[in-house]
This record gives structure tokens, C-alpha cells and sequence, in this order.
């Protein structure tokens, strides 16, 4: 990655930690980054260098942890016109990535539900590191948990992703009503 763009990444996590985060500010310094760069350009905002694997808790028929990609994730923003008044709700959330990229996007408030503690765990830090006080993660199986309410899906649509995420999504839908942008 180009030098320019690493110390942008640094400029972003410092306002972040300063409490000086601006969403606007935010999305010009990513979309100024090329598209292939923008997933690294994040995993630097957000300190995140740790490959995670999926443990004990995952169930047979659960999916992977599988990170959203930044352009992914930007789609499902502009798709569904998502606000800093809005609660953006990520079921299966995983170490907390898209949860965190879309409240710093956005400034609306950020939930991640996740069946894997250790995940659960990560995505605590993360809030915890750049205090992000409005994005929380709660740990627990997305089919019980999940009731009124309305979500993107941020799994890319790639067989047999998409096929194991349909799984747990059909077993949540029943619960609730969701939107997906994926
Ligand atoms: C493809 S990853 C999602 C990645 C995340 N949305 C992101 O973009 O960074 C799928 C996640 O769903 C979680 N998961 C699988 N089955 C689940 C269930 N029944 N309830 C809650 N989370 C589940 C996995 O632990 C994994 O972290």
C-alpha cells in the first residue's frame, strides 16, 4: 500500500482514538483509496492483524467467520440509506469489523450478535481499544436472539458462503423481519 494511504489510515485511527472521529471526514480518506486497497486500509484503522478462526462454538450448519469486504459493506450503506438515527444490527458479527467500519461510515449505532464467545471476546476489545461507545456486541445464537429487526446482510454472495449463511438467516428470518443488501 502506497505510503500516502498508510498514513491516512493512521490519521483516521488517531481521530478515532482522540474522540475526533467524523463519519464525512472518514469516508472521503477511504474512498480516496483504491478499491483493491480498501480492506487492508481498514484492517490498519482498526489494528486489526489477527487472522480469526472459527472455534468449538460454531455450529455444523453455522458459517465461518468469513470477513464482509469494505465495497460490500459501502454498498449495503448506500443501498439502504443508512443515518446516524438508525441501529444497524450485523447477526453474525465475528470480530466485530463491519460493525465498527459501519458506525465510523455512518455514525449510526452498531449491534453485532455472535454464537462464538472468542469473537465475541475480539469484537469487545476493538470497541473497547477505539472506544467506540455506541457500537456493542452481544454474544448468543442469531436464531433465538434475533427478534423485530431490520438488517443488512453482510456475507458476499459466494457459494457455499451464501449457502450456509441462507441457513442461519432463514432460521432468523422467522423471528424477524430483515433486509438484505448482499
Ligand atoms: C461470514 S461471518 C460474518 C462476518 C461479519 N459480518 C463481517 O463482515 O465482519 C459469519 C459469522 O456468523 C457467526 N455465526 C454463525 N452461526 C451463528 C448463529 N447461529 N448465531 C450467531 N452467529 C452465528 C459466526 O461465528 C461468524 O462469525
Amino acid at each position: 500500500m502506497e505510503e500516502r494511504f498508510r498514513e491516512s489510515a493512521e490519521r483516521a485511527r488517531s481521530s478515532i482514538e482522540r474522540g475526533r472521529h467524523d463519519p464525512s471526514t472518514f469516508r472521503a480518506a477511504l474512498v480516496d483509496v483504491p478499491a483493491t486497497a480498501r480492506d487492508r486500509w481498514l484492517d490498519l484503522v482498526l489494528g486489526l492483524d489477527e487472522l480469526h478462526e472459527d472455534g468449538p462454538a460454531l455450529p455444523p450448519d453455522g458459517v465461518p467467520y468469513l470477513p464482509s469486504s469494505v465495497d460490500v459493506l459501502l454498498r449495503m450503506v448506500d443501498a439502504s440509506d443508512l443515518r446516524a438515527s438508525d441501529v444497524f444490527v450485523d447477526v453474525g458479527s465475528g470480530p466485530g469489523r463491519a460493525v465498527a467500519f459501519v458506525h465510523l461510515l455512518t455514525g449510526a449505532a452498531s449491534v453485532g450478535i455472535d454464537i462464538q464467545p472468542a469473537l465475541v471476546r475480539a469484537a469487545r476489545d476493538l470497541t473497547s481499544r477505539l472506544r467506540l461507545s455506541r457500537v456493542s456486541v452481544i454474544e448468543g445464537d442469531a436464531a433465538t436472539l434475533a427478534g423485530r429487526m431490520t438488517t443488512g446482510c453482510t456475507v458476499p454472495p459466494a457459494e457455499p458462503v451464501w449457502r450456509r449463511c441462507s441457513t442461519t438467516w432463514n432460521r432468523s428470518r422467522e423471528r424477524g423481519r430483515f433486509a438484505s443488501a448482499a
